[in-house]
């Protein structure tokens, strides 16, 4: 079944911790986490210390989206302070094999992401390294933007080229995901979806996030 990763992009810091106990009850699987650098995105969010935090509070698996330059540089950190996964740009990564290999060394799940205007074919060489590969559903930076429609042939094109090779590899979307396209993107073959406004945007999270998964349920 497709898991469910709300992205914390949203939530009220000022009780970050009740937010991530509302969606844990709720039943989710996986905590996603953006890291943005002001640099790579136009935005700028948190960094190791909250990832330590976060860490102290929940037995969520913590998917670590980095939306930053220098990755390589930051991988230690982030693995330290309680990551289980962590995605990195195909294009801010100069050195990508180098900086999946090293995630992989520390024993974590490594992502490679594609923003939305960057084709598949820059997967060709990266592929059967990746534990997973994020495909961005908006232009990364914020939270609460529309989902880019020509995506959907993307997640089709994407889940042939896994079986074509017969990889592993699962595939996560990210950005613009709803109640409404939660179960059609499940079916189009996204094993992990982020949600961040539609979660923590606004009422009642937990309440959200059960509506979510019952909606993933019942795609199957
Ligand atoms: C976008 C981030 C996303 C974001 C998704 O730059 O990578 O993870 O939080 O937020 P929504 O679900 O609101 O589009
Ligand atoms: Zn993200």
């Amino acid at each position: 079944m497709t898991l469910l990763a709300p992205s914390i992009l949203s939530a009220d810091f000022s009780r970050l911790g009740e937010e991530i106990h509302a969606v844990e009850q709720a039943g989710v699987d996986l905590l996603h986490v953006d890291v943005m650098d002001g640099h790579f995105v136009p935005n700028l969010t948190i960094g190791p210390p909250v990832v330590r935090s976060i860490r102290k509070v929940t037995r969520l698996r913590l998917d670590v989206h980095l939306m930053i330059d220098n990755a390589d540089q930051f991988i230690e950190a982030f693995a330290d302070a309680g990551a289980d996964m962590i995605s990195v740009h195909v294009e801010a990564c100069p050195h990508l094999h180098r900086t999946v290999t090293s995630i992989k060394s520390k024993g974590l799940k490594a992502g490679v992401v594609l923003n939305p205007a960057t084709t598949l074919s820059s997967l060709d060489e990266i592929l059967s390294e990746a534990d997973y590969v994020l495909l961005m559903s908006v232009n990364p930076g914020w939270g609460g933007q529309t989902f880019i429609p020509q995506v959907w042939d993307k997640i089709a094109g994407l889940r042939r080229l896994i079986a074509l090779r017969g990889l592993p590899a699962l595939i996560e979307v990210d950005g613009g995901v709803t109640q409404e396209n939660a179960a059609p993107l499940a079916a189009a073959g996204a094993d992990i979806l982020v949600a961040g406004n539609s979660i923590f945007g606004g009422g009642d999270s937990r309440t959200a996030a059960s509506e979510m998964l019952a909606a993933l349920k019942s795609a199957g």
